[in-house]
C-alpha cells in the first residue's frame, strides 16, 4: 500500500471511530432507565418512544390502540430496542395499575413516567358541550395522568428519585385558539396538577414538568372523532358554529406552521433527562413563537 493511501485509510477510520464515539454520546442520554409513555402508538407519544428507546431506555409503549401499537413495538424490536407495549385504556384504574405492574414486573423499576395520551374536542364551546364528552375529555386528558401519577409516586418515592413528563397543550395556557371548553380545562387543569406534584415532591427527588405544544402533525382529529366522537360533535347543527369557529380561528394568525411530533419528542427527552436537574414544575412552551405575541 502507498503512503497516500494509508493516509486516506487511516483518515477514514479516524472519521468513522469519531461518528461512532459521536453517536454514542447522543444516544445514551437515558441509559439505565425504565420510562412508560401512554399514548404512545401514535403522534407524539409513538416519537417520545422512539426517541427514548434511541437514547437506550427500556420503553414501555402503551396505548388503548391495539393494532396500532402492535405495529410501532414489532418496528421499534426490529430494529433492536428494548420495549414492551401494554394495551390499556387510561381512563381505567384498573389499567393504570396494570400498565404500571407490569412495567415493574419486566423491569424491575421505573424511571420516567410520560403521561401524554390525549383526545381533543374540536372548538366546542361550553354551551354544546354534552356531559359525555366533557367527561370523556377529562377522564382522558387530566384524571388518568392524576391516577397514574398517584400509582407511580410510592415507586419513585422507594427508588429515591424519577421523573413525570406531562403532554400539556398551549390550550393549557391560554384561552380558546387551541381547544374547546373542555380540553383547554382539562389542559389547564394538567398544568396546574403538573405544578402541585412539583412542589410537594421536589424533596424526594421527583420531577414534574410539562411540555406545552402548539399545533403539531399528529393524527389527534382522527383519534379523537373515533374515541370520543368529537367530530360528529362538532358536526350537530350548532346555530352559531360559524361565528365560534371564525372567532377561535382568529388566534391562528400568529402560529406559523405546525411541528412534527420529532421537534416535541426533542423537549420531553430534555426534560426527562438529567440534563433537567433544576427543572421542576415548569411548563415548556414549545409552539414556534405562536403565543409569545
Ligand atoms: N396534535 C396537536 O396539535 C397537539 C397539540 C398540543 C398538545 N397535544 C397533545 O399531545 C398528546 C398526544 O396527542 P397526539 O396529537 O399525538 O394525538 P394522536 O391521536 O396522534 O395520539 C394520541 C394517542 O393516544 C391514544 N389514546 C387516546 N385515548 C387513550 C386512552 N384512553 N388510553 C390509552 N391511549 C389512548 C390514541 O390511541 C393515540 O394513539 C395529547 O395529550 C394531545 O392533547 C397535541
Amino acid at each position: 500500500m502507498n503512503k497516500k493511501a494509508l493516509i486516506s485509510g487511516l483518515i477514514f477510520f479516524l472519521a468513522l471511530f469519531a461518528g461512532q464515539a459521536h453517536a454514542q454520546s447522543e444516544g445514551s442520554r437515558l441509559s439505565n432507565k425504565t420510562a412508560l409513555v401512554t399514548g404512545a402508538a401514535s403522534g407524539n407519544g409513538k416519537a417520545i418512544a422512539t426517541l427514548f428507546a434511541r437514547e437506550k431506555a427500556k420503553v414501555v409503549l402503551v396505548d388503548i390502540n391495539k393494532s396500532e401499537l402492535e405495529k410501532v413495538v414489532a418496528s421499534l424490536s426490529e430494529q433492536g430496542f428494548d420495549v414492551t407495549g401494554i394495551e390499556a385504556d387510561v381512563t381505567k384504574e384498573a389499567d393504570i395499575q396494570k400498565m404500571v405492574d407490569q412495567t415493574l414486573a419486566k423491569y424491575g423499576r421505573l424511571d420516567i413516567l410520560v403521561n401524554n395520551a390525549g383526545i381533543f374536542d374540536e372548538l366546542m364551546p361550553v354551551g354544546e358541550v354534552s356531559d359525555d364528552l366533557w367527561y370523556k375529555i377529562m377522564e382522558t386528558n387530566l384524571n388518568a395522568p392524576m391516577r397514574a401519577i398517584r400509582k407511580v409516586i410510592p415507586i419513585f418515592e422507594k427508588q429515591g428519585g424519577g421523573v413525570i413528563v406531562n403532554t400539556a397543550s398551549i390550550a393549557g395556557l391560554t384561552g380558546a385558539r387551541g381547544g374547546g371548553a373542555a380540553y383547554v380545562a382539562s389542559k389547564h387543569g394538567l398544568i396546574g396538577l403538573t405544578k402541585n406534584v412539583a412542589f410537594n415532591y421536589k424533596e424526594k427527588n421527583i420531577r414534574c414538568n410539562a411540555v406545552a405544544p402548539g399545533r403539531v402533525e399528529t393524527n389527534l382529529r382522527a383519534n379523537s372523532e373515533r374515541l370520543a366522537g368529537s367530530k360528529s360533535a362538532r358536526d350537530r347543527s350548532i346555530e352559531n358554529w360559524k361565528d365560534i369557529e371564525n372567532k377561535v380561528t382568529e388566534g391562528y394568525i400568529t402560529n406559523m406552521r405546525k411541528c412534527s411530533p420529532d421537534e416535541i419528542a426533542k423537549v420531553v427527552l430534555f426534560l426527562a433527562s438529567d440534563e433537567a436537574s433544576f427543572v421542576n414544575g415548569s411548563v415548556f412552551v414549545a409552539d414556534g413563537g405562536w403565543t409569545s405575541y
